[in-house]
């Protein structure tokens, strides 16, 4: 990570901009579904809703203030210091130099805390693209991944990037190693939907990984890679089935599941609607399902709302192809 933070640090375009004052621009990232059921902390895709927004506008004072949070209701820090958009922009801002510059970020969330669905890295993410874009750096996003993996770390203890890759690149991403970070961004399908759910209970991230085992058996490894492999095979084949059958997790879902409300009552009933796939949106409590078309995800979504409107759980849901763009300057 630190060889990423070098190389961002020498490019000439950053060193050279001359942003000047009260320029500002609006910048909107993506929720994310990290995991993709069997590959826990490597693999990751974007969606085009829901999604966070930063508003940045350049003061002229050098330090970071963040003058609004909405959609928050009062849970994240004022405070620069300890919010992971203005942490990620002051490394990226420090690593390159330039700690001269005065900046005001507004926070908009337009997603829910603690849903699995990368709520944190959605916010990172739109707080460097919007730096990136002000400063004209034009320099490959992966250059922003080690500080918006800074962000998770601050977030929920542990710097994953199966969330961040994804919400900066668009698509759907392999993290084939942490040390040295080397991501691979993956092909998709195309007409391939996402049906998401989001019921209404908390989850911590930082919660839901400290349940996690620690060890595993050679045996469920196994089972485990067969699966990633299978998934990444489908990806690359267009082989809808073979993603379906792929998306299996011995490991990580079978203790994260009793977190969530009927989980498997909601896996069968999205299956028996034709989902392709059901898992769990990164560690929950969101779950989602892959489906072939938008009026299958449409169903998908209704019967668990319905079911979980039953059950006297509130819910959230979204349908969604897989979004390939990433951020994207909105103002
Ligand atoms: N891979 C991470 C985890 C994603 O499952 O804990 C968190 O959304």
């Amino acid at each position: 990570m630190e060889d990423k933070i070098q190389e961002a640090k020498s490019h000439p375009a950053i060193k050279a901009s001359p942003l000047g004052g009260g320029g500002g621009i609006q910048v909107f990232a993506p929720a994310t579904v990290a995991n993709v059921v069997c590959g826990f902390d490597v693999l990751g895709f974007a969606v085009n809703e829901p999604g966070d927004e930063v508003i940045m506008r350049v003061t002229n004072k050098p330090g970071i203030t963040i003058s609004k949070i909405t959609g928050d209701d009062g849970r994240l820090p004022m405070d620069p210091a300890k919010n992971t958009v203005s942490v990620s922009v002051q490394h990226y801002l420090n690593s390159i130099g330039r700690t001269d510059l005065g900046l005001d970020i507004e926070l908009h969330k337009r997603m829910p805390i603690g849903s699995g669905l990368g709520s944190s890295s959605a916010s990172t993410v739109a707080g460097l693209y919007a730096i990136k874009t002000l400063l004209g750096d034009d320099t490959d996003p992966i250059n922003l991944l080690p500080f918006a993996m800074k962000g998770e770390e601050m977030a929920c203890g542990h710097g994953h990037a199966d969330n961040v890759a994804p919400a900066l690149f668009g698509g759907f991403v392999l993290i084939r190693s942490y040390e040295p970070l080397d991501v691979v961004r993956l092909p998709h399908p195309e007409g391939l939907y996402c049906a998401i759910v989001f019921p209404d209970v908390d989850v911590p991230t930082r919660e839901a990984r400290q349940i996690i085992r620690k060890n595993i058996q050679m045996k469920d490894a196994v089972t485990q890679w067969g699966n990633i492999a299978g998934l990444v095979s489908g990806l690359f084949m267009n082989d809808i089935d073979l993603i379906g059958r792929s998306m299996k997790d011995i490991l990580v879902e079978p203790v994260r599941s009793m977190l969530i409300p009927d989980f498997y009552k909601m896996r069968e009933m999205a299956m028996e609607l034709g989902a392709v796939s059901f898992g769990i949106s990164g560690s929950g409590p969101s779950v989602f399902a892959f489906a072939r078309d938008e009026d299958t995800a449409n169903r998908i979504t209704e019967k668990l709302q319905k079911h979980l409107t039953e059950i006297s759980i509130g819910s959230n849901a979204y349908v969604s192809t897989i979004n390939d763009k990433g951020p994207r300057v909105i103002g």
